[in-house]
């Protein structure tokens, strides 16, 4: 697994996806730049995860808000009082532990265990083993998830609570996992607030704080009547947004999975008061629709419910992938209930309540949100995608099985010489089929290696002139997956690149 985790992180340098930021200052810690191939990729998934929620539903409506935003909003929302992480340090390593980033590597050290005893028990029990069944029936695992669902919803406690002692405790029962474990030698517990400070204003007297967004979930609340109003929108209906936002991780690792600026795609769904349970329900089905369209492997999900819930939430489960270091959370579905938009009245002295006609009253609408890192669902995408193939003469391909609709490069066209007018009719097909979609030129080199680098960088097509494409108008065009090539006319080419493309 760490293996394949160096791999991605080489693998999405070499081929220009993800470059550290800063690199010849050496680097930001938990700050990325996304390259000349990362930034297609990251705009396909945006694209996918925009037309998949606001175009495809009538009902939800798109906003872009800044991030910058009125400092009180961050009183109403709790993340001024309650954005905060605890954290120790340990005297001997002279580390600093953060009890979530413990909890999140306790839970997985315990999963491997409970997936060696699955493992096991399938090649016991061959066709007749029932994974679920065996989850819920098992002494060990049962054993070994309650454990799991005790700290975690201690973590949430302690968090939630700020209960330095609790935090305290936590991290000397976790000495199973904690490096230092037996070490007493830990200084007192200090609370961190998360969100980045900057100020406004000219002149230190006459400056205000303000913050850079820890989420873009707050732009939509305090936007809600204006967009309900101006779009004339009735419940339920959705809002939905994609942007930065900024936390100052006190432990940041992982690569792109936990970032100091990251991207969010957020939709707040406003619901009637009793219904939030249906759509939660409705919206954890539809987010995962959405996942194994990709077709990434229906194994490579899962749901985590949250037994322990934040103060603002009636329920919240995530969906976790199936990351190169295990399964972690990749996308969460809360049911908010009314807490923002109460917080926000109460703090701005405005109403935010939606008139219902059918009900002919007025209330406070509850909220089901979905919410996922844009930089998580690249790396899920990224490190999923990336292969090694035992080919048949003997020799492995690389190959970056990136799902067609998300490649950065839809085809390569490539003149398997540079002479004899080939490169001339390659670059007619690039100019007919650049208006449809992105597409690479290359000729430099063996056309082999071409197709090689190609499969490495995520092109699902190869389309090769050769010197009869100048008799017969026809190209091969080679599937990056299958390898499989074939003779076509270049006038069928757009068609056959949509069929694999366009969902
Ligand atoms: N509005 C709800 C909210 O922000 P969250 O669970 O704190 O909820 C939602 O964040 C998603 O944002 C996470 O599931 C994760 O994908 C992503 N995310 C959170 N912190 C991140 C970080 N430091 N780096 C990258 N992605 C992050």
């Amino acid at each position: 697994q760490e293996d394949q985790f160096k791999k991605v992180l080489s693998h999405a340098k070499e081929y220009g996806y993800v470059f550290q930021s800063s690199e010849i200052y050496d680097g930001l810690s938990a700050v990325y730049d996304y390259a000349q191939n990362g930034v297609e990729l990251k705009k396909n998934i945006r694209d996918y995860w925009w037309k998949a929620m606001v175009q495809m539903h009538e009902n939800i409506v798109g906003i872009d808000a800044a991030i910058l935003m009125h400092p009180t909003t961050w009183k109403a929302s709790g993340h001024v009082d309650a954005f905060n992480d605890p954290l120790i340090d340990n005297k001997d390593s002279k580390k600093r532990y953060r009890a979530d980033v413990l909890v999140e590597d306790f839970r997985e050290k315990i999963n491997q265990k409970i997936q060696k005893d699955i493992t096991k028990a399938k090649k016991r029990f061959g066709d007749d083993f029932n994974e679920d069944e065996f989850r819920a029936t098992n002494q060990n695992v049962v054993r070994r998830q309650k454990q799991i669902d005790e700290i975690s919803a201690e973590l949430t406690r302690v968090q939630e609570e700020s209960d330095l002692e609790g935090f305290r405790n936590l991290i000397l029962d976790l000495g199973i996992v904690c490096p230092v474990s037996g070490s007493k030698n830990w200084t007192e517990v200090k609370q961190f607030n998360l969100m980045f400070g900057t100020k406004i204003g000219a002149s230190a007297e006459n400056s205000t704080q303000v913050y850079l967004r820890p989420e873009t979930a707050q732009g939509i609340f305090v936007n809600f009547l204006n967009v309900q109003k101006t779009g004339r929108m009735k419940i339920p209906f959705g809002i939905a947004q994609t942007g930065k936002a900024f936390r100052n991780e006190i432990v940041a690792r992982q690569f792109i999975f936990r970032m100091r600026e990251f991207e969010q795609m957020e939709m707040q769904f406003f619901v009637k008061p009793g219904t939030q349970k249906e759509w939660y329900e409705n919206w954890k089905q539809t987010r995962l629709k959405w996942h194994l369209s990709l077709g990434m492997g229906q194994e490579n999900y899962r749901f985590h419910d949250h037994d322990k819930l934040a103060h603002y939430a009636d329920a919240a489960a995530d969906i976790e992938f199936n990351f190169p270091f295990g399964f972690k959370e990749l996308e969460g579905i809360h049911s908010r209930t009314d807490f923002d938009l109460k917080a926000h009245e109460e703090y701005s002295g405005k109403k935010l309540q939606y008139f219902d006609h059918t009900e002919n009253k007025s209330y406070v609408p509850y909220v089901v949100e979905t919410s996922i890192g844009l930089d998580r669902m690249f790396l899920a995408v990224f490190s999923n995608s990336l292969q090694e193939e035992a080919l048949e003469n003997g020799t492995t391909r690389t190959v970056l099985k990136l799902p067609a609709v998300l490649a950065p490069f839809k085809a390569a066209v490539l003149p398997l010489v540079k002479k004899d007018g080939l490169p001339e009719v390659a670059k007619q097909i690039m100019e007919d089929l650049k208006w449809d979609f992105n597409v690479f030129y290359d000729e430099k080199d063996a056309v082999g290696k071409r197709y090689r680098r190609q499969d490495a960088a995520g092109t699902p097509f190869c389309i090769t002139v050769d010197h009869d494409s100048l008799e017969d108008n026809s190209v091969t065009i080679r599937h990056r997956d299958t390898m499989e090539q074939k003779r076509v006319k270049i006038s069928d080419l757009k068609e056959i690149i949509k069929a694999e493309v366009d969902v």
